[in-house]
């Protein structure tokens, strides 16, 4: 089978950075599924990976986590999907990824692709949908059905992947969402998404919340890194409020400023449940079928902003430059393998 990967840890505009290269095609065993993978999306996880982590013990390590395909065959202990199912997924971090045309994945972080969105509008989705859900709703504690209706979230960086998918499941819960952004075009993406306010993150953002009526916030989700902020997040959140960040701070974090308000302070990884294959991972089974039923029934709506060509090493090295700026809006989709 074709795939793409890399063998050391190059910068994206190096032609060896990513390279193209046939493997053997994967056998399914126990809990695995066998994908044929139709279309990918791009995350800041690819660079990192590419970047920071190196190809580890994987020979030429096939990057990619988000895909959306359809099951070619099942190990003998799959009892979820059938060959002939269309999926979407996100994957895990320290197995080969979905930057193949056929790939492995356990069927328990696995979902029925929603029957309203085709290969590429799926591929968009399952990591940053993965991290919005269990970050509002397992990390901030937000409830489902609307019981937190009212309440203030301030999404810092609300124009991205992770951004556009939180800020439209905040809305249907009926929170106030209050993003950031720094450019017109991310302004607008977020506007586009449903925020009910956006800041400039490249200003003060406590004065343009006074400006706009905000003594505080309950809750903050940091699709940013935290450092600048940490300070600002602990005299705007109201007593008792959350503070869920899904990139790890660079320097030591006074967790001591979070007492007098009783406030809570949190990381998501969406990789964790996977990683350590803990007893609830068939969460994310759960979570991605009942999230296709709301793209089904138009309460969540896509986040592709870009389909850069078929999957191949040179479109993907263009994605994972364009994604290094850390400027993207919405979510950057390859399908296909032409
Ligand atoms: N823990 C997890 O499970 C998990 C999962 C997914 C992602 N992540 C991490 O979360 C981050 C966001 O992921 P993503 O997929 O949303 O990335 P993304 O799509 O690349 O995010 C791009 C957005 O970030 C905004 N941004 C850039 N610098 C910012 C800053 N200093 N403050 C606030 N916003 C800023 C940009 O807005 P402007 O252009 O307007 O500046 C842009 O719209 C990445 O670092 C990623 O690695 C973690």
């Amino acid at each position: 089978m074709k795939a793409v990967g890399f063998t050391q840890s190059l910068p994206a505009i190096d032609p060896h950075s990513l390279i193209d290269f046939e493997t053997p095609t994967p056998v399914p065993t126990g809990t695995d599924l066998l994908v044929e993978v139709h279309a990918v999306s791009v995350n800041p996880v690819d660079y990192r990976v590419r970047r920071d982590m190196g190809p580890a013990n994987l020979g030429t390590r096939i990057l990619g986590y988000d895909a959306a395909g359809v099951v070619t065959a099942v190990g003998s202990d799959c009892t979820l999907f059938k060959p002939g199912d269309a999926v979407w997924y996100a994957g895990e971090l320290t197995r080969q990824g979905s930057n193949a045309q056929y790939q492995l994945v356990d069927e328990r972080i696995v979902g029925r692709k929603p029957a309203t969105l085709d290969f590429a509008d799926a591929a968009a989705l399952p990591l940053t949908l993965i991290t919005a859900w269990e970050g509002l709703h397992e990390q901030l504690r937000v409830r489902h059905g609307g019981a937190d209706a009212g309440k203030k979230l301030l999404i810092l960086g609300g124009a991205g992947g992770v951004g556009s998918i939180m800020t439209q499941l905040a809305k249907r819960l009926g929170l106030t969402v209050i993003s950031t952004a720094s450019r017109p075009e991310s302004v607008a993406q977020c506007q586009s998404v449903g925020a009910d306010l956006v800041l400039d993150h490249t200003q003060d953002l406590k004065a343009q919340l006074a400006d706009a009526g905000h003594r505080s916030v309950d809750l903050i989700f940091s699709c940013a890194e935290l450092d600048g902020y940490f300070q600002m997040a602990t005299e705007i959140l109201a007593p008792f409020g959350g503070l869920c960040t899904i990139v790890a701070p660079n320097k030591p974090v006074d967790l001591g400023l979070f007492k007098v308000k009783a406030l809570r302070y949190s990381h998501e990884f969406m990789f964790t449940r996977s990683m350590f294959r803990t007893p609830d991972m068939i969460e994310q089974h759960r979570l991605l079928t009942t999230a296709a039923h709301m793209f089904e029934n138009g309460d969540l709506r896509g986040t592709r902003s870009a389909t850069l060509g078929p999957i191949n090493a040179a479109n993907l090295r263009h994605a994972h430059a364009q994604l290094e700026t850390t400027h993207t809006l919405g979510k950057l989709v390859l399908e296909g393998w032409a």
